[in-house]
């Protein structure tokens, strides 16, 4: 008897479960962003919860002591970006910010850290704020080719003049430093994180390297700052222009 019984609870049992394992079965499991996502929290542990903290907020341990403080993963707001502003940044721009860091800045640059690893960290950014769940990344300077004027004697001389009617009561001149400081926007009302313009003098720019950088920083603006994008206000030709004065301010013109 306790045999029979056995069987019927068993079948039962069977027959009750199969539902439930099919619907199981049709859930699609993890996604490849979110498995990268998880990996990334490993990542992130080792070497940025220090100062970008527990909860990605920008909080660290080390954030009280920083002039410019780490960025809050949770609003989704970046300021280096090949995109328009306020359009999220594309997954290239954050690997070269994790690659190159910004220079002037406290976020350094993370050479040994894998290619693998900062797909998987782009990831779990990506997982902290709901903007990337209902937008993508608005392309737009992403073909960018420096022009052979760049540099030369005349397009330094057209930079300087536009540099000076635009740019310079908050970068200052080639001797001293910028005049104004400002506060980063993203923070509401009384928020106190400052914001600091560029500094040429000091031979780099946080975007990076490359002479298209400042190019490039001059079109797309630096999002949650008074920098705004020039590439409605001023023509390629005179943002090229532009870019020549500040390399000739960085001493990286060749003569
Ligand atoms: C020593 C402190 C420090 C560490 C460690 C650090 N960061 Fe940062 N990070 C900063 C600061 C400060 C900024 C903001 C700089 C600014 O706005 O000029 C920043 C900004 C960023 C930005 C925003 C770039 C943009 O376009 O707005 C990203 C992305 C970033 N960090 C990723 C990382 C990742 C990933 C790691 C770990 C691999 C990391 N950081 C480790 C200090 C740090
Ligand atoms: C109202 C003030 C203001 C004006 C006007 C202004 N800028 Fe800026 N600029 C800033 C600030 C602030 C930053 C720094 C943002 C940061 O590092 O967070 C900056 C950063 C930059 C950077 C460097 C970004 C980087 O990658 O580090 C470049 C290049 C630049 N500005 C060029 C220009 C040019 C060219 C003009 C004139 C056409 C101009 N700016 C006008 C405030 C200004």
């Amino acid at each position: 008897m306790g045999k029979r019984r056995w069987q019927s609870v068993y079948f039962r049992s069977l027959v009750l479960s199969l539902p439930v394992l099919l619907a199981l079965l049709a859930l699609p499991g993890p996604s490849r962003s979110e498995e990268g996502g998880a990996r990334g929290r490993d990542v992130y542990e080792k070497y940025c919860i220090g100062c970008h903290g527990e909860k990605g907020d920008g909080r660290g341990e080390a954030a009280a002591d920083l002039i410019i403080k780490p960025r809050d993963f949770t609003l989704g707001l970046f300021k280096f970006k090949s995109t328009p502003p306020g359009s999220l940044p594309t997954d290239e721009d954050l690997k070269r910010v994790i690659t190159n860091g910004l220079p002037t800045s406290a976020m350094p640059r993370f050479r040994l850290v894998s290619d693998d690893e900062k797909e998987d960290l782009i990831a779990y950014i990506k997982s902290l704020s709901g903007r990337w769940k209902k937008g993508t990344p608005e392309r737009r300077f992403t073909e960018v080719v420096v022009p052979d004027f760049v540099g030369t004697p005349e397009s330094v001389r057209k930079g300087e003049r536009l540099f000076a009617e635009r740019c310079r009561r908050c970068h200052g001149t080639k001797d001293s430093g910028p005049p104004a400081t400002f506060f980063l926007r993203w923070g509401g009302e009384d928020c106190t994180d400052l914001v600091r313009p560029a500094n040429f003098n000091y031979g780099v720019i946080k975007r990076g390297p490359r002479v298209e950088d400042i190019y490039l920083s001059i079109s797309a603006g630096v999002d949650g700052t008074p920098m705004l994008s020039y590439a409605d206000l001023l023509s390629e030709e005179q943002r090229w222009h532009l870019t020549s004065y500040i390399l000739e301010i960085m001493g990286k013109v060749r003569r």
